[in-house]
């Protein structure tokens, strides 16, 4: 009796570790486990999450596996290569696409993507990535295939996550729920503290030169700079929308930016406004990486605006070349905006490679 029960573990043991080193059987885990995003920000409504893509536990571990992983890259990229986290995720350099890279901070508030906002849903980028050749991460369809189906533990992490047997999906829906699970990671990185944010919470003091910056930020007859990059009650610092702020005077190619995606004549020159969070890490700066440093774009917006027929009204100074703030109005400017650093962000291991 003693033997034959001391054998009957022994092949349930076999079993259970033949089950768990196959990538071949998935175990039924139970259905996933909602998070809901913490919103640190009293100003700010809680993040929207499309229903269809509600976020889990077991989502955003997939999505954090997935975006530091070169598995859906045939030229061993992956995500991060190109959105590292210690500068805010994004890269000193151009993409493929001859735009600069961008960060990836606060994304879930925002409502478009990409420099010329083609992409309305966070979860689509990813998507929209991998059905229009996969320039990013260069790849292929058939090679991702391959790659997740026969790893050892993505086959269960998907099904953990969204139900399935990713081996068994079309290529259509395994794109699908690879950048559902991005999305889902991505959504979770969220920065709140700021050297500013702690000033306003009443945590820390501000410098009387950082003060001076943000009273030229505000104020209409100096920098003028909240009406697009927001204000304190705006902790995104961007509007979210889309504008020329007077870089070129003329524009042709990935210059015509909004253009690009509405053909309508009245978005030439237009960009997304970028966030200013964490700007201090985020050079070159402009959709083109025209400036090297922040110097560089306060000495633009005193001296260097162009006139264009799309320029912005709020650009009303570009007949005199721009703000003309003096040299210590522009240093104040940019200490003002290097209090927009949050390095807590970039070492919190909850967004860290697994
Ligand atoms: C080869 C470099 C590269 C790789 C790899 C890469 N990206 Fe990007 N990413 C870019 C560039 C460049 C942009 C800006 C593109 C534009 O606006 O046209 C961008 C923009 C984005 C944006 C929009 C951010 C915003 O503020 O609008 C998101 C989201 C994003 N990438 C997610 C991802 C994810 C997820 C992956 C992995 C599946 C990835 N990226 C891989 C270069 C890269
Ligand atoms: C009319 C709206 C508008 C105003 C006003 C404005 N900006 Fe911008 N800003 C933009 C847009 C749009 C871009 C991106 C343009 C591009 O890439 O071609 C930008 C880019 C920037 C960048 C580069 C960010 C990056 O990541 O590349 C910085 C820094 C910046 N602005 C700071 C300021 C400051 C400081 C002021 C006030 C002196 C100001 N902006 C006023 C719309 C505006």
């Amino acid at each position: 009796m003693r033997i034959n029960g001391i054998s009957l573990l022994c092949v349930a043991v076999l079993i259970v570790s033949c089950k768990k080193d196959s990538p071949f059987k998935i175990v039924d885990n139970g259905p996933a486990t909602p998070y809901e995003i913490p919103n640190p920000f009293n100003s700010l409504p809680d993040m929207e999450v499309p229903s269809y893509n509600p976020t889990t536990a077991e989502g955003i571990r997939l999505g954090r596996k997935l975006y530091y992983d070169e598995i859906l890259s045939m030229n061993n990229k992956s995500c991060s290569s190109c959105h590292p986290q210690v500068l805010s995720f994004t890269k000193s350099s151009m993409g493929p696409n001859g735009m600069q890279i961008l960060p990836h901070i606060n994304l879930g508030w925002n409502k478009a993507y990409g420099w010329n906002g083609e992409t309305t849903a966070l979860d689509s980028v990813a998507l929209a990535d991998l059905e229009h050749g996969n320039v990013f991460l260069n790849a292929n369809n058939d090679s991702i295939k391959a790659r997740i189906s026969n790893h050892p533990e993505y086959p269960q992490l998907f099904h953990d996550a969204f139900g399935i047997d990713i081996r068994e999906v079309s290529t259509s829906e395994r794109q699908i729920y690879i950048s559902y699970a991005l999305a889902q990671f991505m959504r979770t990185l969220v920065s709140s503290d700021s050297k500013f944010d702690r000033y306003l919470r009443g945590e820390t003091d501000l410098s009387p030169m950082e003060l001076y910056g943000l009273d030229i930020f505000y104020r209409e007859d100096k920098g003028d700079c909240f009406h697009c990059h927001g204000d304190v009650y705006n902790p995104l610092w961007t509007d979210n929308l889309f504008h020329n702020n007077g870089l070129k005077s003329t524009h042709s190619g990935n210059d015509l930016g909004r253009y690009n995606v509405t053909g309508n004549p009245s978005d030439i020159g237009k960009f997304k406004t970028p966030t200013l969070r964490n700007v201090e890490l985020t050079a070159p700066y402009m959709h083109d990486g025209s400036f090297s440093s922040l110097e560089e774009v306060v000495a633009f917006y005193s001296f260097g605006l162009q006139d264009s027929p799309t320029i912005d009204p709020l650009m009303k100074n570009v007949d005199y070349g721009g703000a003309l703030l003096n040299p210590t109005e522009q240093a104040a400017l940019v200490a003002f905006l290097k209090t927009l650093t949050d390095t807590d962000f970039l070492f919190n291991s909850a967004y860290s490679a697994p």
